[in-house]
């Protein structure tokens, strides 16, 4: 695979290491987005068609990029919040049960459980990274199977941490949820894109994304697969597309009790939204096309020998066997005054995110060496 940075619109002096900040979007999905704010100026080229056609397609690019069978069970979410949010009103916990998830875990995949742990009376078990670097990855993985036990109804995890790209062991967690009856809900929002998944491999409960990452959408528009345990669930709001015959706008008032098949019900209101969802799709197809494999093993090859290089200058990073390629954590050692790096980076337009004493690299198919090669330069000067 060559690098693809002619196909985005990122000025050639800027080093974009922060995919998983916001990914810059293609040039094929910022065109569809423009013409479909002209189509806004003129509403009557929006015919009913618009409401689900494109919807359709959505949920079908996601279903391929998740391996699963029925794109029906994908519903289109807002945020990750949003998708969580259903799975906790869809949950039942008993008193004295626990729901097992990681340290540092992103936010919005750790309120949401707050407050179901104080609403339903369960314990929220949060499993601690090992201070050891030797061996982090595996411990820590290790210290997950041995928090899940028979009280555990819930484990909600990422599928790599989001901060420092830790991968986690989805496969032995899903056993281990299945021998005591646990759901497992997956936030693919730092990995689906740029890491294999299969859905019909693990068979989670639910998998949650936000669109504006790995899958290179815009914001404010993401994606989920809730499985079969939440067939016939509650969802968070009432709108009118979600109700079975929504597709028969004479229709409408004649109230319907039923929903659209799957997880349709799951939708946010105004799924259809004409602007982001072809933005998304647009993405999801390049994705597709270029094939997320292919994805991780340039990223791999990208970041092998600048981390190595970073090893040898002191600073610390995941074995490659525990991390994913398209997100590192960097470590600092002691002596090394990070507002100092900070401040050079900034300098030389290198774009990374800072996560208290560790600075998180996230490439993709726009990066080149020479990206690496200039990041490793700074903390080089910096020791
Ligand atoms: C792991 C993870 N989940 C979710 C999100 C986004 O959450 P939300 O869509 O609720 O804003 C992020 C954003 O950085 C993230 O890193």
């Amino acid at each position: 695979m060559k690098c693809q940075k002619a196909i985005f619109s990122l000025p050639p002096e800027v080093s974009y290491l922060n995919c998983a900040y916001q990914s810059p979007l293609l040039r094929s999905v910022t065109s569809i987005g423009r013409a479909m704010v002209d189509q806004k100026a003129t509403p009557f080229r929006i015919v009913k068609d618009d409401f689900f056609a494109p919807t359709e397609k959505l949920r079908s690019l996601f279903a391929q990029l998740i391996h699963a069978p029925d794109p029906k069970r994908v519903a289109i979410i807002p945020s990750a919040s949003y998708g969580l949010a259903t799975v906790a009103r869809n949950i039942r916990l008993q008193k004295g049960q626990n729901i097992v998830m990681v340290e540092e875990q992103f936010p919005s995949n750790v309120y949401t459980w707050k407050r179901l742990a104080q609403e339903q009376t369960v314990q929220l078990k949060i499993v601690n990274a090992p201070q050891e670097d030797d061996q982090r990855g595996a411990m820590w993985n290790k210290r997950i199977l041995e928090a899940i036990d028979e009280q555990t109804g819930l484990v909600t995890i990422g599928q790599v941490h989001w901060a420092d790209g830790t991968l986690f062991d989805l496969e032995a967690i899903r056993r281990r949820t299945g021998e005591v009856g646990a759901s497992l809900i997956i936030d693919g929002t730092q990995s689906i894109g740029a890491y294999p998944f299969d859905v019909r491999l693990l068979q989670p409960d639910a998998v949650i994304c936000a669109g504006y990452k790995w899958l290179m959408g815009p914001y404010s528009i993401g994606l989920a697969w809730y499985g079969p345990r939440f067939d016939n669930g509650t969802p968070l709001e009432e709108n009118w597309i979600s109700r079975l015959n929504s597709e028969d706008f004479g229709g409408l008032v004649n109230y319907e009790d039923r929903y659209q098949p799957g997880a349709l019900r799951y939708d946010v209101g105004e799924n259809s939204n004409f602007i982001l969802v072809p933005m998304l799709s647009t993405a999801l197809e390049q994705i597709l096309a270029w094939q997320v494999t292919e994805i991780q093993a340039y990223c791999r090859e990208l970041v092998r020998g600048p981390i190595e290089d970073l090893r040898a200058l002191d600073f610390k990073i995941e074995d490659e066997a525990s991390r994913c390629a398209h997100l590192f954590g960097i470590r600092l050692p002691a002596h090394i005054n990070m507002d100092r790096l900070k401040h050079r980076l900034q300098e030389e337009q290198i774009y990374v995110s800072y996560r208290g004493d560790a600075i998180r690299v996230s490439p993709h198919l726009y990066n080149e060496p020479h990206d690496l090669d200039r990041l490793v330069a700074c903390f080089q000067e910096s020791t």
